[in-house]
């Protein structure tokens, strides 16, 4: 009987790395990066060692390890005790996310800033929106979302990066930037983000969970694909320049899809509760964590993303680009 013998391209190391269909590289990791309104903050989470909290004072600490590794930027995320029903430390410019950003800039021009804008950290609800009753009132949301997106514009973040989930906000703070002289800030929305429980560890460290009820109003149900395409389709037609798709490890489908069917740059989100999972396996020794890293980092891009936020992308930078 004929067969294939497709082993032959795998018998050395130099015929693998010759047909290596997907490498990875540092410069592709973005860190997210939790910025606290407090002062002499520098925290790594309890079971979540590689995520920083840190306040503006302690900021020059973590830039020089992001510096040192190499990556390709950072998110940056709101974390206050100062809140309300509006949200309102959020737009605020003296507000400790917008100094962060002016922080960053100053220390080198080189790292990418993406600032995450929703209102879910700041309202004293912890809904992604503005209530109204106990329903999310849309189209005022968007109007204090476009209000915190030209606050960090204005402080110089470089990417703009709407994650509530809201109608119409992309088309809102384009609008808002354009009209203030931002026509060259991007805007990369969270586009597909499904209502997940693994956000648990993030909400924790940014205690930002919903006081009632879910966000499934304005979250996806993780059970919808073709929807999670309409959304980002909507998104590009707006206005977006890339998209955000998260959970990464879940939404596989989603990204593979969303690379075929648009031309469009994709960035997969490896959330918390993803990296949480791995920490702790790799914590009981169950599994080889740096082996299990990479494996998965390289299974979001050969789906298809363009690039990763994650929490390991200290740790994964250091593995890749260690000298053996
Ligand atoms: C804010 C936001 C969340 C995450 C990113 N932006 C939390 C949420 O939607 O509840 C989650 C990221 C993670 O789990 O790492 N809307
Ligand atoms: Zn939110």
């Amino acid at each position: 009987m004929e067969f294939k013998r497709l082993r032959r391209l795998r018998q050395t190391k130099a015929l693998r790395e010759l047909f290596c269909e997907t490498r990875l590289n540092s410069k592709e990791f973005i860190l997210p990066l939790f910025i606290d309104d407090g002062k002499n903050v520098f925290e790594r989470m309890p079971g979540l060692d590689g995520i920083v909290k840190v306040s503006v004072d302690r900021l020059q600490e973590a830039l020089e390890e992001v510096k040192k590794a190499d990556i390709g930027g950072l998110i940056l995320f709101g974390v206050t005790s100062q809140k309300d029903e509006m949200g309102s430390y959020a737009t605020r410019d003296d507000g400790a996310v917008q100094q962060a950003i002016r922080r960053i800039k100053e220390y080198s021009e080189d790292i990418l800033v993406l600032a995450d804008v929703c209102l879910c950290e700041y309202t004293s609800h912890g809904h992604c929106g503005i209530l109204k009753g106990d329903k999310i009132d849309n189209d005022k949301t968007i109007e204090v979302l476009s209000r915190i997106a030209l606050s960090y514009a204005k402080a110089g973040a470089d990417i703009i990066c709407p994650s509530d989930m809201m109608d119409g906000r992309v088309a809102a703070i384009r609008k808002k930037l354009d009209s203030h002289g931002f026509e060259y800030v991007p805007i990369i929305p969270y586009s597909a983000k499904f209502a997940s429980s693994f956000y648990a560890p993030f909400r924790e460290v940014a205690n930002s969970r919903p006081a009632f009820g879910d966000r499934k109003s304005y979250q996806m149900p993780y059970q919808n694909k073709r929807e999670a395409l309409r959304e980002i389709e909507a998104d590009i037609l707006e206005g977006a320049d890339a998209v955000i798709i998260k959970p990464a490890l879940t939404s596989l489908d989603v990204v593979s899809a969303a690379r075929e069917k648009f031309n469009i740059p994709i960035i997969a989100y490896n959330v918390s509760g993803e990296y949480a999972m791995v920490k702790s396996a790799g914590k009981l020794g169950f599994l080889n964590e740096e082996e299990v890293v990479i494996e998965i980092l390289t299974a979001i891009k050969r789906a298809g993303a363009d690039a990763i936020i994650t929490y390991h992308a200290l740790e994964a930078a250091k593995i890749l680009n260690r000298k053996e």
